[in-house]
C-alpha cells in the first residue's frame, strides 16, 4: 500500500510517503525560528506558515519517494489534537486530495501517533513492529505530558497527563527566564552537560502522589524565585550550566520516576517514550539506567521520529487501513481538543 500523510497540528509542517511499512519520503519544515521571537508558538503564524508550506513540502515528499498521485491508494492527516486552524490546513488539504483522487481519508490522533513512534526503525526507516510488546508510552513534548498503557497496538489508555505545564513547556519557559532563546530543551540539554545535578536543590512535584499525573508550573515559579533573590548568578557561565543541570535533574527525575512506578504497576516488560522532550540526553540516559535496573525492555523513538512528524501519521494510517479500518468520512472537521481516549481503538479512561 501507498500512502501520503500530512501532520500540521502545532509548528512543523511535514508530509511522508509511506509504503508497505516503509518511509519513503518524510519532510519536516520547521517554524522554530519564526516563533523564536515570540517566546512560544503564535497560532495565526502557525497557520499562515502551513498555508506557505503545505504544497512545496508535499511535492518534495512525493518528488522524494518517487510517486506520483494515481499512485497513491491512501491519503492520511492528523485530526487532533491541536491548534484548530494550523490542523485545518493539512487535514482539508489531505481531505482534497482523497476526495479527487477517490481514496479513503485516514483523520489521525496525533498522540496515538506518538505511541507508535518509537516503533520505527531508523535504519532502513519503517515499521518495526516484530518486537512489539504491551508498554507503558510517556509522551514529553512542548505541548504534552502523557502516560499511556498500551495494552496491544490498538488498545490503550491514558493513565496521567500534566495538570499545568507540559514537560517541554517547563524546558522552554525556565529556559527563557535564563535569558536562552526558544525552545530552550536542546540548549538547557547542552549547558547542562557542564554543570552539576546537584548544585541546586529544586523540587519535584507531584513526584510521590500515588496517581499519575504530572505537574510543572511550581518548578518554574520555584526558579523564577531562586533566580529573584540570586540575579548575578546570570552573569557567570558555570552557574549557569548548574542551574540547567539541576532544572534538567529535576524534570528528569519526575517523568522516570513516574513512568517506571506506572510500568511496575501495569506490569509490563517494555516502556516507550517519544515527543520532542525525548531528544533530551540525560532522560534517554536515566530512564536506560532505570529500566535496565528493573529489567524492563526500553524502546525509545529515535531522535529523528521523536519531535512532530508525518511518517509516524502515515505508519499509523497504514496498520489501521490493514487492521480494516473503514471509517472514511469526507465531510468530517477537525478535532482540536480530541481526546487520546476517545481515539479509535481506546479503552475507557479509569485506571
Ligand atoms: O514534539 P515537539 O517537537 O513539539 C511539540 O511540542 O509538539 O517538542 C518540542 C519540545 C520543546 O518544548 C523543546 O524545548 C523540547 O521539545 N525539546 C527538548 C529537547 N529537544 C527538544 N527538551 C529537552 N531536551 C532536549 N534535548
Ligand atoms: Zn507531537
Amino acid at each position: 500500500m501507498t500512502l501520503l500523510a500530512i501532520e500540521t497540528s502545532c509548528d512543523e509542517t511535514s508530509a511522508a510517503v509511506i509504503r508497505n511499512g516503509s518511509i519513503r519520503s518524510n519532510v519536516i519544515s520547521s517554524q522554530i525560528r519564526l516563533h523564536a521571537e515570540y517566546g512560544g508558538v503564535v497560532p495565526e503564524l502557525a497557520a499562515r506558515e502551513h498555508l506557505r508550506n503545505l504544497m512545496p513540502v508535499a511535492r518534495a515528499a512525493m518528488q522524494g519517494a518517487r510517486v506520483e498521485p494515481q499512485d497513491l491508494e491512501a491519503v492520511a492527516a492528523t485530526r487532533g489534537p491541536g491548534l484548530p486552524s494550523a490542523l485545518m490546513i493539512g487535514f482539508k488539504a489531505a481531505q482534497s486530495v482523497a476526495f479527487v483522487l477517490r481514496k479513503p481519508l485516514v483523520g489521525i490522533h496525533h498522540h496515538e501517533a506518538h505511541l507508535y513512534s518509537p516503533w520505527i526503525a531508523a535504519d532502513p526507516p519503517g515499521a518495526d513492529f516484530g518486537a512489539f510488546a504491551a508498554n507503558v508510552a510517556l509522551i514529553v513534548s512542548g505541548g504534552h505530558t502523557l502516560l499511556v498503557q498500551v495494552e496491544n497496538e490498538s488498545k490503550y489508555r491514558l493513565l496521567g497527563t500534566t495538570v499545568d505545564d507540559a514537560a517541554g513547556e517547563c524546558f522552554d519557559k525556565i529556559g527563557k527566564l535564563i535569558g536562552l532563546p526558544y525552545p530552550a530543551g536542546p540548549e538547557i540539554d547542552r549547558l547542562a552537560e557542564s554543570g552539576n545535578p546537584r548544585a541546586f536543590d529544586f523540587p519535584r512535584p507531584m513526584i510521590h502522589d500515588p496517581n499519575d499525573d504530572f505537574s510543572f508550573s511550581g518548578l518554574k515559579t520555584s526558579v523564577r524565585y531562586f533566580l529573584r533573590d540570586h540575579p548575578a548568578l546570570l552573569n557567570l557561565r558555570q552557574p549557569v550550566c548548574d542551574l540547567c543541570a539541576s532544572v534538567q535533574a529535576a524534570i528528569v527525575d519526575v517523568l522516570v520516576t513516574k513512568t517506571m512506578r506506572a510500568a511496575a504497576r501495569c506490569r509490563v516488560s517494555t516502556v516507550t517514550a517519544s515527543g520532542g522532550v525525548t531528544c533530551n540526553r540525560v532522560l534517554r540516559r536515566e530512564l536506560a539506567s532505570a529500566c535496565q535496573r528493573a529489567g524492563i525492555r526500553l524502546r525509545l523513538a529515535e531522535p529523528a521520529f521523536c519531535t512532530d512528524n508525518a511518517a509516524m501519521i502515515g505508519i499509523l494510517a497504514e496498520r489501521k487501513l490493514l487492521a480494516g479500518m473503514k471509517d472514511f468520512d469526507l465531510d468530517s472537521e477537525v478535532l482540536p481538543g480530541w481526546q487520546l481516549d476517545e481515539a479509535p481503538g481506546a479503552t475507557a479512561a479509569a485506571v
